[in-house]
């Protein structure tokens, strides 16, 4: 039998950005082989680096906007400027929710300043969000965890959903980490989540940078894996989730969900607030980002298909609300997933 460690509560060592004297970005394009942060010094820069997946994950890409916004202020305060670049960083990726939150929120306390107080006022808000954000982590570890009452548990994840897609120690990866740190956690199951290899390649990394025991499998491996009976819960994160309860999430999370349905393993979707969408009254609304096919024909910079093959790559899919056992935000536990109970937690 193995006794809860009495540790203090969850963190993590990995970061995705960070403010110091301006905005800088973990280059998630390089992990795991390599750590380097990049500087960016305003919207344009923010716009490539969304759009490339040198950051990604929801809360990050909105976070990144928000100080994007504030280097965008600092360089020049012209409001009708700054209103353009919102237009243009709003726009940078389609699906989630973040993103158009956060330009909103910075934008609101930027009109609100005068000239002279509009990059402070601007760094101040983005600072509010990545706080708010770090805590919404934490909560969201502490509700989900609860979720799983056994005394050892071995979660399945989808992409990454840690600290390097949030501003704290993750959303998915929050429940995972708050289950390490009460000592129940016998297992991370990481699948690579093809084509751009999130879970190999940024999953893997952070869990074992934070010493938590994961084993990476294949997405096709997954099912047999569920029907096995080895995983306790799937733990996935979302990009957008609308107001009947559809998560949208990086591609195969789906495929996750039916195959959890088929053999009663929970499926459990965490979100900070800032996910939600309940302006989006269901998953047919939800816009699904198409990505270049090179990111399916190679698989980094080598050929894994003719090069003239036509592709279909969606970046995400979406679940239907009744194939998810739980929506968990920071604000509470969504269980059975319905329009009220998802208006709860929103
Ligand atoms: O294309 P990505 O890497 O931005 O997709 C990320 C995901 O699908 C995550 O699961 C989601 O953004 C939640 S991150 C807390």
């Amino acid at each position: 039998m193995r006794y809860h460690h009495a540790v203090s509560g969850p963190t993590t060592a990995v970061a995705a950005l960070r403010w110091g004297e301006g905005l800088e970005l973990l280059d998630q394009r390089l992990l795991p082989g390599r750590e380097r942060w990049l500087g960016v010094a305003g919207v344009p820069d923010a716009v490539r680096a969304i759009r490339s997946l040198t950051v990604r994950g929801a809360p990050a890409i909105g976070l990144t906007a928000a100080y994007a916004l504030a280097a965008e202020a600092r360089r020049d305060p012209d409001l009708g400027r700054l209103r353009r670049a919102a237009r243009r960083l709003a726009a940078a990726r389609p699906t989630a929710a973040d993103l158009a939150h956060a330009v909103a929120a910075v934008m609101a306390a930027i009109e609100a300043a005068p000239a002279a107080e509009r990059f402070a006022a601007a760094l101040a808000a983005a600072r509010r969000r990545h706080a708010a954000d770090a805590g919404a982590c934490l909560a969201i570890g502490r509700h989900g965890a609860a979720l799983f009452d056994r005394p050892e548990t071995a979660l399945l994840t989808h992409c990454n959903a840690g600290a390097l897609a949030t501003g704290g120690i993750g959303t998915a990866l929050g429940i995972v980490r708050t289950l390490h740190a009460e000592g129940r956690l016998v297992r991370l199951w990481a699948c690579e989540a093809r084509p751009v290899l999130q879970g190999a390649r940024l999953t893997a990394w952070e869990a074992m940078r934070d010493g938590i025991l994961v084993t990476l499998l294949a997405d096709s491996a997954a099912a047999s894996l569920l029907a096995s009976g080895a995983v306790g819960g799937v733990v996935v994160g979302a990009d957008r989730i609308a107001a009947d309860g559809a998560v949208a999430n990086k591609v195969g999370t789906y495929s996750l969900a039916l195959a959890a349905a088929r053999h009663r393993v929970p499926f459990v979707v965490a979100a900070p607030t800032t996910t939600f969408d309940l302006a989006c009254p269901s998953g047919r609304e939800i816009p699904i980002e198409q990505r270049d096919g090179e990111e399916v024909r190679r698989v980094r910079r080598t050929a894994v298909a003719p090069a003239a093959v036509a592709v279909y790559n969606p970046a995400f899919d979406v679940t239907p609300p009744e194939l998810v056992t739980a929506i968990v935000s920071e604000r509470g536990v969504a269980r059975p997933v319905t329009a009220a109970t998802v208006r709860e937690i929103a």
